[in-house]
């Protein structure tokens, strides 16, 4: 156990950990995670922890006892008490569990998205501009067992809040910002309220499946280079689904099929 009272690291110590979770948010190596879900995804999926930070290291334990004993004993080797005014600072804003953590996020490059099994679909998220949202698209992706999740435009997806919104599932599917998209092999499917009525056999299981922006959709750009689009069905007037919604039905349409 690595359990250090707040009260016992000197001024120092207790600014370089300040310090050190401050520059995690903009360093594009770490992510930063806040909460027990974010931790416990993260450590079952393999993630290498840097740190993890709490104030109630007691209330951190009886939580994975209940919640997920997997991952307990991880906990309790890596998780470090602090004082709540030094976690505060670690951690600011509203956090229900008391724990911060810092892992490794993982390196993807062009070749493994190209490398990825045929199998699943590849989600891609063309501007995005809710962080929960693309959260909430990277949970659902790893439960329908997709391949990956890609975004393009000017969020970095794996923001905190973004991994907040995921539970920690980033790492559990490879996610990533990009604009090279196009990946060999796999049809470009554009899901848009426009589009043919979408049936579960209609969506190929090595698609790159591309959803738009919040406001605006999917880019002409985009549309043009589609080689397919597919529509969810939906009632008169009403004008679309929110996008996590979206991609959850597309992704179960394509699972349940699979499956059946
Ligand atoms: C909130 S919608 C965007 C609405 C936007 N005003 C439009 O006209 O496309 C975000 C994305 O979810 C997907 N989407 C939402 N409802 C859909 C539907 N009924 N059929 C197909 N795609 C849909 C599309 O990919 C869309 O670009």
């Amino acid at each position: 156990m690595n359990a250090l009272s707040g009260k016992s690291m000197d001024e120092s110590g207790q600014d370089q950990l300040i310090s050190r979770f401050q520059a995690a948010r903009r360093d594009p190596e770490l992510a930063v995670l806040e909460g027990f879900h974010a931790l416990k995804h993260a450590i079952r999926f393999k993630a290498a922890l840097h740190a993890v930070v709490t104030h109630n290291l007691g209330g951190l334990e009886l939580l994975a006892e209940q919640l997920a004993p997997d991952v307990r004993d991880t906990i309790t080797e890596h998780a470090q008490a602090v004082r709540y005014e030094l976690f505060e600072q670690c951690s600011p804003g509203d956090q229900e569990t008391g724990v911060i953590s810092l892992a490794a996020r993982p390196v993807i490059t062009h070749e493994m998205l190209q490398a990825l099994s045929h199998d699943a679909p590849v989600v891609l998220l063309e501007s995005p501009s809710h962080l929960g949202n693309i959260g909430a698209v990277v949970r659902v992706s790893a439960a329908a067992g997709a391949a990956a999740v890609l975004t393009t435009g000017s969020h970095d997806p794996w923001h905190p809040h973004s991994i907040r919104g995921s539970a920690g599932l980033h790492f559990a599917i490879p996610v990533v910002r990009t604009d090279e998209y196009a990946l060999a092999g796999r049809p470009l499917i554009a899901i848009d309220p426009d589009g043919d009525e979408l049936q579960p056999a209609s969506i190929p299981a090595n698609a790159v499946l591309a959803f738009g922006s919040e406001r605006s959709g999917l880019s002409d750009a985009l549309l043009k280079r589609a080689d397919a689009r597919l529509r969810i069905p939906m009632e008169p007037a009403v004008s679309s689904l929110n996008l996590a919604t979206a991609v959850a039905v597309v992704l179960y349409a394509w699972r349940l099929r699979r499956d059946s």
